[in-house]
């Protein structure tokens, strides 16, 4: 029976993969779901098949844990989803995102080299090509690394590392996604999706940032797991030597739906779907220091050589997620229970050096 490592699995995009991982390999399927339940980890997001998947609770960035867990359970499939991934949290401290972005991901390629797996996936983002000209179509597997934010960055440096596996290593088998911004259910509602349902529903307005012009590629939570599923489990040509100077010979595939859409027309059709008038219901806040204007990638590669479409409508996708949040409410509840509000405003942020400040409620 082959045995799946998910890092990350208590977070947003992991829970959901290991949820559809079940749906799709069970009952011949082993899930090893690891996650050190850092800010954004709830281990109630694996409640529906806590069952059916083996929890660990360990830090990517420890290599002996890790290792010791890779000899226990010898994986076949690793997908790393493991990351601190809240570019407002990485301004306030970088340190935590260095250590699971960029030494987690070294991590676990070294411990896939020291406990050979049949393929292993590093995932990574669409915002480690840094913030997209005006007049750029989008950002390719060509495009260079470019990450402003201490976020991005971070996924950067881990990207680099686990290229130079892919390339001192070629028989380990690793590959890589970058993905554009996903929506769906389980997001911590510290993302603008899930924040801006879950405070109309407390009767509070939705906080946009600046002009909430910045635009961004939204994809559907599932698409992107599926992508994923197929991107480890291709039959893939080993890396050429080529590949050191065109670096879209590498096993990275970019996973979009080509879906561009503003923060403030997100919000605006937010709150639509819950039956209220933006224009009551929207309030500008301060901008986050150093916030990318624009991000859009191109999923050619991955729909020519794998095959792989994304299938959710964004509209329908959109209302379906605002649905899942309107009918899960202890679910959101439980989370700002435990960690009270998680809206930003940076206006409230003190000059100077920037410490814990910038958290407070945003009414
Ligand atoms: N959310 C998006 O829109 C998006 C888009 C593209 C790529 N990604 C990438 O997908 C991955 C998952 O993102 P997400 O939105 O689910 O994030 P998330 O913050 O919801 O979940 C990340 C999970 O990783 C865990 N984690 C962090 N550091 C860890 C460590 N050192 N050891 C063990 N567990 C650790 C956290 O506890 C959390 O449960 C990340 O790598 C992120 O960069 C996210």
């Amino acid at each position: 029976m082959p045995v799946y490592l998910v890092t990350g699995a208590a977070g947003f995009i992991g829970a959901n993969y290991v949820q559809h991982l079940l749906e799709w390999e069970s009952p011949d399927v082993e899930v090893i779901a690891v996650d050190y339940l850092g800010f954004a980890g709830n281990q109630a997001n694996l409640d529906l098949v806590s069952d059916r998947v083996v929890f660990e609770n360990a830090d990517i960035a420890d290599l002996d844990a890790m290792e010791e867990i890779y000899r226990r359970y010898r994986p076949d499939f690793v997908v790393n989803f493991a990351a601190e991934s809240h570019n407002d949290r990485a301004i306030l401290g970088p340190s935590a995102f260095m250590r699971s972005n960029a030494l987690g991901a070294q991590v676990m390629a070294e411990c896939s080299r020291l406990v050979p797996v049949r393929s292993h996936v590093h995932v990574s983002t669409i915002e480690v090509y840094g913030e997209l000209a005006p007049w750029e179509k989008w950002f390719t597997e060509r495009s260079p690394l470019n990450a402003k934010t201490p976020y991005s960055a971070a996924k950067a440096a881990g990207d680099q590392i686990v290229r130079a596996y892919m390339q001192t290593y070629p028989e380990l088998n690793i590959r890589m996604t970058h993905c554009a911004n996903n929506y769906g259910p389980y997001q911590l509602p510290e993302k603008l999706i899930p924040l801006a349902v879950t405070n109309l529903l407390r009767g509070r307005k939705v906080p946009v940032y600046g002009d909430g012009l910045q635009s961004r590629d939204w994809l559907h939570v599932a698409d992107h797991c599926a992508a994923v599923h197929r991107v480890l489990h291709a039959e893939l040509e080993p890396v050429p030597v080529r590949a050191a100077t065109e670096p879209e010979l590498l096993p990275i595939f970019d996973v979009s739906a080509r879906h561009e859409v503003t923060n403030l027309d997100i919000a605006d059709r937010v709150v639509t779907a819950l039956g209220l008038d933006p224009a009551e219901w929207i309030e500008h806040i301060p901008d986050r220091p150093n916030h990318d204007r624009r991000y859009l990638i191109d999923p050619k590669k991955i729909e020519t050589q794998l095959g792989w479409r994304p299938v959710h409508d964004f509209d329908a996708g959109l209302a379906e997620t605002v649905t899942w949040y309107v009918e899960h409410r202890s679910w959101w509840e439980r989370i700002l229970e435990e960690k009270g509000e998680l809206g930003f405003d940076w206006g409230a942020v003190a000059p100077g050096p920037l410490n814990a400040g910038g958290r407070v409620t945003t009414t």
